[in-house]
């Protein structure tokens, strides 16, 4: 009998195309909605194999109930979703897809970090809105990237493709992570200092980590304290690591100059949120790693663990802890 496999998600039909011959593969046919709990719950009920997204929670209900599960993919990077050391006690492995995103991540950081800093998207809608009337000396005037101090938090691989970007910006770059990096340091020329120092003085604060509960609201009243009040967040690793209420005071209350977000606590955002209410505040519905070539690898990865460790063999790139 060949083993089952859910995806939760459309995925590209040439991807899907890999798993038919070595599985009976169910999905969950829509792109734009994720599959609902009690579906998912049913569905992994026999299966072998789940490839599942950042918009899925697997937690030990959902493995509990995977009773033959031998593998969790997940097409992420990140894997804040899945309940990795449930999975492990378990027996079932747990996959990412590391790599294959740091270009594109690195990218859109770079983006949010030049459309907040010159104030892109305010000043589109201030020309399509009519407000144009002339040229003006200090109109829509904003923050110079190039020499500005970055703070880079979290110094992994989309930290360090960050660093490479802001290099040929002339920009001095700090950085802070749990372990020091001294090849990396002296590698790009960054600098290490600590969690307060790298706040107080950084022009633009990058937060590039991983999510866990130890980091959730690392961003918060007393570090917008801390940053100068010409200072930029930029957030394109979880949105929990920052607290929201206390980002839209600081922002409102001119203790941080603006802020750039693809990630948010809750997903998608309530459109009530205040923080959607402030003109120097750049939103994106997480699109860090959301160029075509690198979703497909993103894809491809995630289903070639998944048919690897269902041949018997090691999976490509698993989840350590
Ligand atoms: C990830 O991979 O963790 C990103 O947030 C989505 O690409």
């Amino acid at each position: 009998m060949k083993p089952k496999i859910y995806i939760t998600r459309k995925i590209p039909q040439v991807i899907y195309d890999q798993f038919t011959e070595i599985a009976d593969v169910r999905m969950w046919e829509e792109a734009e909605i994720p599959v609902p709990r009690e579906i998912l719950l049913q569905e992994v009920r026999a299966i072998d194999g789940l490839l599942c997204l950042l918009t899925e929670t697997i937690d030990e209900e959902v493995i509990r109930q995977a009773t033959k599960l031998k593998i969790i993919s997940n097409m992420a990077v990140g894997f804040n979703n899945i309940d990795v050391s449930f999975a492990k006690k378990q027996g079932v492995i747990v996959t990412n897809t590391p790599g294959v995103l740091t270009e594109t991540t690195a990218d859109l950081t770079f983006a949010l970090m030049m459309a907040t800093a010159r104030r892109i998207v305010e000043a589109s809608d201030y020309l399509r809105n009519g407000e144009w009337k002339t040229w003006s000396p200090m109109q829509l005037t904003g923050r110079d990237i190039y020499g500005a101090t970055l703070g880079i938090i979290g110094m992994g691989r989309i930290g360090q493709a960050l660093a490479r970007r802001a290099k040929g910006f002339k920009m001095n770059i700090l950085y802070y992570n749990r372990a020091r990096k001294l090849e990396v340091e002296k590698e790009l020329g960054i600098e290490y200092c600590d969690f307060e120092t790298l706040l107080r003085r950084s022009d633009f604060v990058s937060l590039l980590l991983p999510y866990s509960s130890e980091v959730h609201h690392l961003i918060g009243e007393n570090e917008f304290k801390l940053m100068k009040e010409t200072a930029i967040l930029i957030n394109t690793a979880r949105g929990g690591i920052v607290d929201e209420t206390a980002l839209y005071h600081a922002l409102k209350n001119g203790e941080l100059w603006a802020a750039g977000l693809d990630v948010f606590e809750s997903e998608p955002i309530d459109l009530e949120s205040p923080l959607l209410s402030l003109p120097n505040v750049v939103t994106l519905p997480h699109i860090g790693s959301a160029s075509e070539a690198t979703r497909l690898k993103m894809a491809e990865i995630a289903a070639n663990n998944i048919i690897q460790v269902l041949k018997g063999g090691q999976p490509l790139t698993p989840v350590k802890i």
